[in-house]
């Protein structure tokens, strides 16, 4: 695969533009290549053997297009597909993790209160079950899921203050959150509302995400099998959809950094 290749980024819609923005600031002279299956988001209430067929066609499709390796930027068809597809294909796969071990490991060794915010599929998913079985034992976790908080990012209505606070609202009430140390952001789409739940929570609570852990993820692995770009220029970010709706283009150039 020529190292100059560009890596190919998925999503099931706009979350993974946010790990677009971490790869770009990570690897600055990789292309990317993103594709947003926004015409059939949300993956998170879809079944599993939905959201594999989905992930392997835009997988296909990104590889066809000279993709040297594959960031599944959604939670969601991480739980559901990586697996599979590191089965079918032979470049480096790359997934996303619900960042429970960051979150737990902010204690420095205290059991922590972690609430974990994810998609449906995400929270019931085996690989989640996983993560729960080893951090379980010691820490309080809370699943929590939010298919609204993808919803709103689809819709283009981020920056509708008043409906994101309510929503937030009513996701939170059930939790004293005086006792909470952390929350996840165990969706791309909700890295978006970073700000929100910073505003929403007491200042002690630490709002973490696994992006930069990806993006460094990436780096290692593309380091290891020789596959970094050989350029001195900065690499060019393309960024497509599945959605026959214009808006799309511009919603999606909203969330690039
Ligand atoms: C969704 O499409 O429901 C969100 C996907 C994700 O987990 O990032």
């Amino acid at each position: 695969m020529p190292n100059n290749a560009p890596i190919g980024v998925f999503d099931s819609g706009m979350g993974g533009i946010s790990v677009v923005n971490q790869i770009h600031q990570e690897l600055p002279q990789e292309d990317i290549l993103f594709f947003g299956d926004s015409a059939n988001a949300p993956y998170g209430t879809r079944s599993t053997a939905d959201v594999q067929k989905l992930s392997f066609a835009v997988a296909d499709h990104l590889i066809d297009l000279g993709a040297k390796a594959l960031v599944i930027a959604c939670n969601t068809a991480t739980s559901a597909a990586a697996q599979a597809m590191r089965e079918r294909y032979s470049i480096p796969i790359i997934g996303m993790e619900p960042a429970l071990k960051l979150a737990c490991d902010l204690g420095h060794g205290e059991p922590q209160h972690v609430i974990v915010t994810a998609t449906p599929l995400t929270l019931r998913e085996k690989k989640f079950a996983a993560l729960m079985e080893r951090f379980s034992a010691e820490h309080k976790i809370d699943k929590l899921p939010c298919p609204k908080l993808v919803e709103i990012v689809e819709n283009g209505q981020i920056q509708d203050a008043n409906l994101v606070r309510a929503t937030l609202a009513e996701y939170l009430a059930p939790f004293d959150l005086s006792s909470v140390n952390s929350i996840v952001l165990g969706c791309t789409h909700f890295t978006y509302y970073r700000d929100y739940f910073r505003a929403a929570v007491p200042k002690h609570v630490h709002i973490v995400d696994g992006n930069d852990g990806t993006a460094r993820h990436l780096h290692d692995v593309l380091e290891r099998t020789n596959a970094l770009a050989e350029r001195d220029t900065p690499g060019r970010v393309t960024l497509d959809n599945s959605s026959p709706d214009p808006r799309m283009r511009a919603l999606g150039e909203s969330f690039l950094q």
